[in-house]
Parts: C-alpha cells; sequence; structure tokens
C-alpha cells in the first residue's frame, strides 16, 4: 500500500512516474545501477529516524543497539567481499570518502597526482571547481593519445619529476583495467601514498574479474551504488591496518594511533555528523547480495555484455577509445561521427536512451559540449540483458546518431525501445 498516494499526491506522481522511465527507459548511464526491492525496502525502513553519531559500541547517543548491530554487518560483510581488514561505510557518498582520503593523508598546498579529468578522472581528483583543486596542488596524468590507454612509464616520469605526496589511481570513464602493482612500485619510488578510487569497478574487483588493489594501496574508496548495485553512499577500505605514519599518538597512552583509528576519526567527526543508518543496512543488503554466487554470475554478464557492444560499436565505425573495454563501460569519441557528445545525450534522450555526454582525452570541446559519450552495461544487465541484446542496443544507438535532429526517427526509436524495454520486467512490485 502507498501512504503517499494517500498523504502526498504530488510526490506521489514524481516518484511514479521516476519508476516509469527507469523502467521503460535503455539506461545505459555507466555510474548508475538498479538496486534490488530489499536493498529499496532498507533504504526507506525506520532506521532513518536513528541518531548514531559515532561507530558502533562507541556512540555519542542511547537507542543504538540494533543500528551498531546494522553497521557490524555491513563492516563484516564488506571486509569479506574486498578481502580488507578495515572498512569503514559511514561515507555518505564517494566524494565524501575521498574527501576523508586527502584529509587523512596530505594537507593543503600538498602536491598530489590523478588522473586528468578529460582522460578519465574524477571531479574529487583535483578539479578546480572542486575542493580538491582549490585546497592541494594537483597535478595529473593521462592516457597515450595513441593507444588511449595509462602509459605507466609516462605516470613514473610525472611522479619522479613532480614528487607528489599522493598518487590516485582511478577514473570515472576509463574502461580498461588497472595495474594497481605497477603504480604501487611508481608511489614507492617517488615516496608517495597510493590511494585508489574504485567507485566504478568495484562490483567487478570485488569477484575478481579486475585486478585487486587491496594488496597495493595504502588505501581504497569506492562507491556503493554503481557495479556495486548497493544504495547511493561511499566506503573506506584498507586491505591490512597499520600505524600511522603522521606521528598521531592516543592522548592518554601516548600509543600510536592505526590507520583505522585515524580514518574512523576523519570521517567522524572530521567530516560527518550523524551516519545515514538507513543506507548503512541498505549497504549491508547490497553487499549480503555481492557475497552470493549469483552476484558473480551477474558480473559476468556485466563484462560479456560490455564486451560485445564495445565490439558492434567499433563494428558500426564509431572510435572507442582504447579500441574497446575490459569493464563495464565505453567511452566513444564522435569527431568521425560529426555529433558533439551534448547533442547525442540529446537526441538519445529524446529516443528513450539515457547515456552521458563526456569529455573524451585531448578534448577541444568543453565539458558542457564535449567529444564523446559514456555507456555502461551494468544497469541493463541488472534487468537481464544478454549478449544478443546487444545488437539491438548497437543498432538503436546507431540510428539516432546517424538521423542527428529527426524527430519521426527518434519517436520510432523511443516506442521500439519501450517495447524491447518491456520483454525485461524490473521493479513489478512497485508499479500500480
Ligand atoms: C571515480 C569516482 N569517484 C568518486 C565519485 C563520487 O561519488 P558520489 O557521486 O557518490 O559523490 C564518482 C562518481 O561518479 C566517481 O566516478
Amino acid at each position: 500500500m502507498s501512504y503517499l498516494a494517500q498523504t502526498d499526491t504530488q510526490l506521489h506522481d514524481i516518484i511514479n512516474h521516476e519508476t516509469e522511465r527507469q523502467i521503460n527507459k535503455l539506461q545505459l548511464i555507466a555510474s548508475e545501477n538498479y538496486a534490488s526491492p530489499s536493498v529499496l525496502e532498507a533504504t526507506g525502513s525506520v532506521l532513518t529516524n536513528k541518531y548514531a553519531e559515532g561507530y558502533p559500541s562507541k556512540r555519542y547517543y542511547g537507542g543504538c543497539e540494533f543500528v551498531d548491530q546494522a553497521e557490524d554487518l555491513a563492516r563484516e560483510r564488506l571486509g569479506k567481499l574486498f578481502g580488507a581488514e578495515y572498512t569503514n561505510v559511514q561515507p555518505h557518498s564517494g566524494a565524501t570518502a575521498n574527501q576523508a582520503i586527502y584529509f587523512t593523508f596530505v594537507k593543503p598546498g600538498d602536491k598530489v597526482l590523478g588522473m586528468d579529468l578529460a582522460h578519465g578522472g574524477h571531479l574529487t581528483h583535483g578539479s578546480p571547481v572542486n575542493f580538491s583543486g582549490k585546497l592541494y596542488d594537483m597535478v595529473s596524468y593521462g592516457v597515450n593519445r595513441e593507444t588511449g590507454m595509462i602509459d605507466l612509464n609516462e605516470v613514473e616520469d610525472i611522479a619522479m619529476r613532480e614528487k607528489p605526496k599522493m598518487i590516485i589511481v582511478g577514473a570515472s570513464s576509463y574502461p580498461r583495467n588497472i595495474d594497481y602493482k605497477a603504480f604501487r612500485e611508481i608511489a614507492d619510488k617517488a615516496g608517495a601514498y597510493l590511494w585508489a578510487d574504485i567507485a566504478h569497478p568495484s562490483g567487478l574487483i570485488a569477484v575478481n574479474l579486475l585486478n585487486d588493489p587491496m594488496p597495493h594501496c595504502h588505501v581504497v574508496t569506492s562507491t556503493t551504488h554503481k557495479t556495486l548495485r548497493g544504495p547511493r553512499g561511499g566506503i573506506i577500505m584498507m586491505g591490512k591496518d597499520w600505524e600511522n605514519p603522521f606521528g598521531i599518538v592516543a592522548p592518554k597512552s601516548g600509543r600510536t594511533r592505526m590507520m583505522s583509528e585515524v580514518l574512523d576519526s576523519v570521517v567522524m567527526p572530521g567530516i560527518q555528523g550523524g551516519p545515514l543508518m538507513h543506507v548503512i543496512a541498505a549497504k549491508a543488503v547490497a553487499f549480503g547480495e555481492a557475497l552470493q554466487p549469483t552476484f558473480l554470475t551477474y558480473q559476468k554478464q556485466v563484462k560479456a555484455n560490455a564486451a560485445r557492444l564495445a565490439e558492434l560499436m567499433v563494428a558500426n565505425g564509431f572510435n572507442l577509445i582504447s579500441n574497446g573495454t575490459d569493464n563495464h563501460l565505453m567511452l566513444i569519441d564522435l569527431h568521425n561521427k560529426n555529433v558533439t557528445g551534448k547533442e547525442a545525450e540529446n537526441a538519445m534522450e529524446a529516443s528513450g536512451i539515457t547515456l552521458n555526454k563526456n569529455m573524451v582525452p585531448f578534448d577541444d570541446r568543453s565539458p558542457f559540449v564535449t567529444s564523446g559519450i559514456r555507456i555502461g552495461a551494468a544497469a541493463i544487465t541488472t534487468r537481464g540483458f544478454r549478449e544478443n541484446d546487444m545488437e539491438f542496443v548497437a543498432e538503436v544507438i546507431n540510428t539516432v546518431i546517424d538521423n542527428i535532429g529527426n524527430e519521426a526517427v527518434y519517436e520510432d526509436v523511443r516506442s521500439r525501445v519501450k517495447d524491447y524495454c518491456s520483454k525485461f520486467p524490473l521493479y513489478t512490485e512497485l508499479t500500480d
């Protein structure tokens, strides 16, 4: 039964329309997914009512016995999923988790090396409009112009020249497997901490379909809502706990604090107040789902679908950065199609296909226009698309790109997309 239908019809309608949009359109945004009904249930639970500043058994509030259990379960499951000795499930978002890493490992003005935004990096990896770019001395590496892949020799040259205090490895639109071991060797040579931001491929990493950053990085962050398929949020992990190298000691005993204690205190009280206990419970549900054998099957299908779609796009004359993909996403340079990223995104939207414009390496257009699009397979795989369905996906994208400005084509594609999507029922329990 819907309470909103009786108490707030305006918002009830808005949510219904959004549910229908998610069901009827082809969802190709690489950073999105469809969380399970169980994850949604936990997110919408009474745990939203509870204040629980602090950590399990060390709260500033009473009445935390059950939320403590939820947070312990989330941490335990997450540790098991990634083989991490330390986990923090409180960051409200990926950006907040990343903020905690800066606040822990570097001081304002320190040099940090991250991936160039136009080459795949995230806003929090040094964009001038983000706190990272404002507070730190950011330098960047990119991909090789010919291969479209990270050139480790170039990263090493930059690291040795710039001597950053910290190196960030990870991206929002990099389609290839990353060699974390090689990055650690570079970081050690340059005397830098190594932080992996696996927000995008974390679901694939969790089931060992991509290289594992945990043994090689000082610290790892992720979001929980992309390939991990949980609620919107962030996490912080370390493979092994270690004594902090910053001389931080416990005030009474004088004991050197462990990094786990330092990171915990940077998240709360350093950055956040009360944790979102309903979201933490939903994270626990999602990590539990990710520990099931079906999650490996799902991620294998994500990878297979992305690989097949990439192959079909190349066959249709699209220029894929690095010529393919190892993970769930691909980045397409539209220069040869004479279409900007913005035009493509708008045309797709009008045709029932949701994806986003994206800068491509060495882009000559602004972030508001861009020369590319990014496509991800995580969400359509959740609703049941298989390799053979990629033919339909590639065909409709190709048709729209070949007919920019043709409203009749948009309308035809929109109706075909809706029909096709109806073969893959989604959230049937949520629709009236
Ligand atoms: C690599 C990377 N890091 C961090 C984030 C930030 O996550 P959030 O949007 O939850 O703040 C994103 C989001 O797209 C991302 O791609």
